[in-house]
């Protein structure tokens, strides 16, 4: 059976906890070639706990840290969405390179789009869903998003390195969480 994920909210984790966190974060990294399309993980999540828009998580299987990705409001032009506030930002998401490929990927995405919603019903943000821009020259990340139910809504020339597709998952109306 396919081991599952849990996202670990890190801004939520009291003291102790996040250091470990943090510590098995700074130890995660992308493959050759795929520096291009995601920051560096501990730097990411570290710019996230000190921004409130920001609201990193930690990508968790059988208590170690495969990944990270952080949910941002007020930000999603920077996917090319038409505006900031209607749908989550989903950035800096990657899964350490040697658990790439196994399905975690994908997993994370759909739970990213359940946390997303909960923190819409949380904070009463008013966002209908999650937005992201992937690189046209990222396959694994476009397939994984594809997989993880996210629709393509078209190409996006905005960011450093080359055009992007823009995606986006819609949260169910009316969805019980
Ligand atoms: C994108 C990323 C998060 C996907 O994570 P993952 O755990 O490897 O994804 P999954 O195992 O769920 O794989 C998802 C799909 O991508 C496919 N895939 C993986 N690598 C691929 C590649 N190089 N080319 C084409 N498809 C690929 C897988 O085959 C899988 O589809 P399948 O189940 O039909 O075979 C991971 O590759 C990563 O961290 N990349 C570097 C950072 C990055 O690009 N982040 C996205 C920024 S927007």
């Amino acid at each position: 059976m396919r081991e599952s994920v849990w996202l670990l909210p890190l801004g939520k984790l009291d003291g102790d906890a996040r250091a470990i966190k943090l510590g098995e974060v700074a130890l995660l990294g992308v493959a050759d070639g795929q520096q291009e399309f995601v920051g560096d993980p501990l730097r990411m999540v570290l710019v996230g706990l000190e921004e409130e828009s920001r609201h990193p998580f930690v990508i968790d299987t059988n208590g170690t840290a495969v990944g990270v990705f952080t949910l941002q409001s007020g930000a999603a032009r920077l996917a090319g969405w038409p505006d900031d506030d209607s749908a989550w930002l989903l950035r800096g998401f990657l899964i350490d390179r040697r658990r790439q490929g196994l399905g975690f990927g994908t997993l994370a995405a759909v739970a990213a789009v359940r946390e997303a919603a909960k923190l819409t019903a949380d904070l009463g943000t008013g966002q209908t869903g999650v937005v992201l821009s992937v690189n046209e020259r990222n396959p694994a990340g476009q397939a994984a998003y594809r997989k993880a139910g996210f629709e393509d809504r078209g190409r996006y020339d905005g960011g450093d390195a080359g055009p992007q597709r823009t995606m986006y998952h819609g949260f169910q109306p009316g969805h019980r969480l």
